[in-house]
């Protein structure tokens, strides 16, 4: 394998394990047990619905869900639960929806949220450039809110919440995509959780979502079916063709998650070593490295971080790309410079990353 790929701290889509790619390989040839590509097997066949039944599976038994969930897997990426969670929960002429605002993602999450009906912003990091985020003395929820939507690790900003947010008596509503599977959750405590699978589980496609099964029964009858939960529920989300292949992709990672790292507390535990290795280099650096996000709120998922000039940011990442290393370059709307840790990225890649960061600030300061 070209090691560019080992080497790949892309914001998203990001690293898959090596193992997968290689299966995927074979699969896209000819799956093994049905002699056909997946690129070609119908979404009617046994064979994609052992793989859909496997997957779910495989997600309740990674979360410990009980029955009273779904586990869907959709389209229209995490843009489209935006739309799809307020047109599902928010019910005409009652109270407003809590939300946070705290970076980039949120920042999309709010206009569509509002199209839809009455939202309340309970806290909002822009004035501090979302380089925090909040503590708890600084959100007052509402009892009454139907629920509350917040973003559990900002990709862009690299703020990541290491708490669970409100209280049971609220639905918890949460975008978990550049987080998701990437550390143990108390997933029973939420109402609804969506994913995309391009950070941690898969490519780019399919978006995961976990929901309890009481809160989508009141949902509106007129929804459009696509954008109706319940259509996907009882079509078990083969409502239309689903992308057979991203799924198929999903499930390899989560056999991966399971068998090879060994579940999500060993993935957590790798996943806090990684972070640590490449903060450990922003601290020790005196302000050559400037991490961006307050230190209690840095993400394990994606470290962004600054040097004193862009002209100086523009020579590591030429530098990182002739050494083999890609995805550096930060977010376009807040640039600087970002390397992201997903479940993929081994701990030799961030090592040999760390390496190189060391060795390039001895050189500039030579
Ligand atoms: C946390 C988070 N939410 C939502 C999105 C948007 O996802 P999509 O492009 O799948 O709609 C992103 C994209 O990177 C993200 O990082």
């Amino acid at each position: 394998m070209n090691p560019r790929n080992g080497l790949n701290f892309s914001g998203g889509p990001g690293a898959l394990p090596e193992s997968v790619l290689r299966e995927v390989q074979q699969a896209i040839i000819e799956v093994p047990e049905v002699g056909l590509s997946v690129l070609g097997i119908s979404h009617r066949s046994d064979w994609f619905a052992a793989v859909v039944t496997e997957l779910e599976n495989n997600i309740r038994s990674l979360l410990g869900l009980g029955d009273d969930y779904h586990v869907l897997l959709l389209q229209g990426g995490a843009t489209q639960q935006y739309t799809m969670v307020p047109m599902s929960l928010l019910l005409p002429g009652g109270a407003p929806a809590d939300y946070l605002d705290t970076g980039y993602w949120s920042a999309k999450v709010l206009p569509e949220a509002r199209r839809q009906g009455p939202i309340r912003v309970v806290w909002s990091g822009q004035d501090n450039g979302f380089r925090r985020l909040p503590v708890d003395e600084e959100l007052q929820f509402a009892t009454t809110a139907p629920y509350l939507h917040y973003v559990s690790n900002e990709t862009v900003e690299g703020l990541q919440f290491h708490r669970m947010l409100g209280s049971d008596e609220v639905v918890r509503v949460c975008d978990m995509s550049s987080d998701f599977l990437s550390r143990p959750i108390e997933a029973n405590r939420f109402g609804l959780i969506y994913a995309h699978a391009q950070k941690n589980v898969g490519p780019a496609g399919v978006t995961v979502v976990v929901v309890r099964d009481e809160l989508i029964k009141n949902a509106p009858e007129d929804l459009p079916g696509f954008l109706d939960y319940r259509s996907h529920a009882r079509a078990h989300s083969n409502f239309n063709t689903p992308p057979v292949f991203a799924i198929y992709v999903v499930l390899l990672v989560t056999r991966w998650l399971m068998q090879e790292i060994g579940g999500l507390n060993a993935m957590d535990a790798l996943n806090r070593t990684k972070a640590a290795l490449l903060y450990d280099v922003l601290d020790s650096s005196e302000s050559f490295y400037q991490g961006r996000a307050a230190v209690a709120d840095r993400s394990l998922m994606n470290v962004a971080f600054n040097l004193s000039n862009t002209a100086l940011e523009q020579r590591f990442i030429a530098e990182a790309e002739a050494a083999g290393f890609s995805g550096l370059k930060g977010h376009r709307a807040i640039g600087g410079l970002r390397a992201s840790l997903y479940n993929a990225v081994t701990l030799e890649a961030v090592e040999k990353l760390a390496s190189f960061m060391a060795d390039f600030r001895h050189r500039q300061q030579r």
